[in-house]
């Protein structure tokens, strides 16, 4: 049988995520280093926003109570999640779900002033792509802001790679900027974001060894990197 394409396999996988009800738990793993990203970013009443890869909507919805002059689009390429975004979102105004792939953003050039992408980017088939995608959409001195929790200079979460069912890159903090500004970005930079979580005594997960390594992981924290369009 032939193999599927990258993104259809993509939708497969996630869409299965979605399913298995991760949607929704993953607010709880991303929050603590989305929410001093949130900070980073400044965010205006009337700023446009796009969540790319926003999953089960939980930071689209965040968002929208943010900008209640502006507006927010949750994009993913997963119909199953971009389905239970819609539904668990009735009473925000402001805010609509799209399913859409990054290296093809179903929206206009310049129609955003920030764009964020938590723990996505490094499922995308071609990262580069993505990127200069998510410029095309950013106004003049709009921002970018990607969250990645997988990258080659946390040495904790490189088993993730194996563990999981669709193809990932394992890039450097410098590689990720790098593209940034090859796509035509400014002031493209990165820093740690430090997960604050205690580790549990016992870690009976998969992702990680032990709890020692889950410790670890966090204390290094994820890469944020973001850029000025
Ligand atoms: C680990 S989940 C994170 C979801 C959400 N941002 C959160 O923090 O809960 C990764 C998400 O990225 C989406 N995704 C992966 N590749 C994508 C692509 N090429 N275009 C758009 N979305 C993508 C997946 O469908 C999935 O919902």
């Amino acid at each position: 049988m032939p193999k599927a394409k990258p993104q259809e396999q993509l939708r497969e996988e996630f869409n299965r995520w979605a399913e298995a009800g991760k949607g929704e738990s993953m607010e709880h793993e991303h929050w603590p280093i989305t929410k001093p990203t949130l900070e980073l970013m400044q965010i205006a009443r009337s700023d446009m926003i796009l969540d790319v890869g926003c999953g089960g909507g939980w930071l689209s919805r965040i968002l929208s109570q943010r900008v209640p002059q502006g507006h927010v689009i949750g994009m993913d390429i997963s119909d199953e999640m971009i389905e239970r975004a819609r539904q668990a979102s009735p009473k925000f105004q402001n805010l609509e779900f799209v399913t859409g792939a990054v290296d093809e953003i179903p929206c206009d050039p310049d129609s955003f002033s920030k764009v964020i992408s938590v723990e996505s980017s490094y499922y995308w088939p071609d990262p580069a792509k993505g990127i200069r995608e998510i410029r095309r959409v950013l106004q003049d001195g709009g921002s970018a802001w990607i969250l990645i929790n997988y990258y080659r200079d946390n040495p904790y979460c490189h088993q993730w790679g194996e563990k999981l069912a669709v193809p990932t890159h394992l890039l450097s903090a410098d590689e990720w900027t790098a593209m940034f500004r090859e796509a035509g970005f400014m002031k493209a930079a990165h820093r740690r974001i430090v997960d604050p979580t205690p580790a549990p005594e016992i870690y009976t997960g998969r992702w990680f060894r032990d709890a020692k390594q889950l410790a670890e992981f966090r204390a290094t924290g994820a890469l944020l990197v973001y850029a000025t369009k």
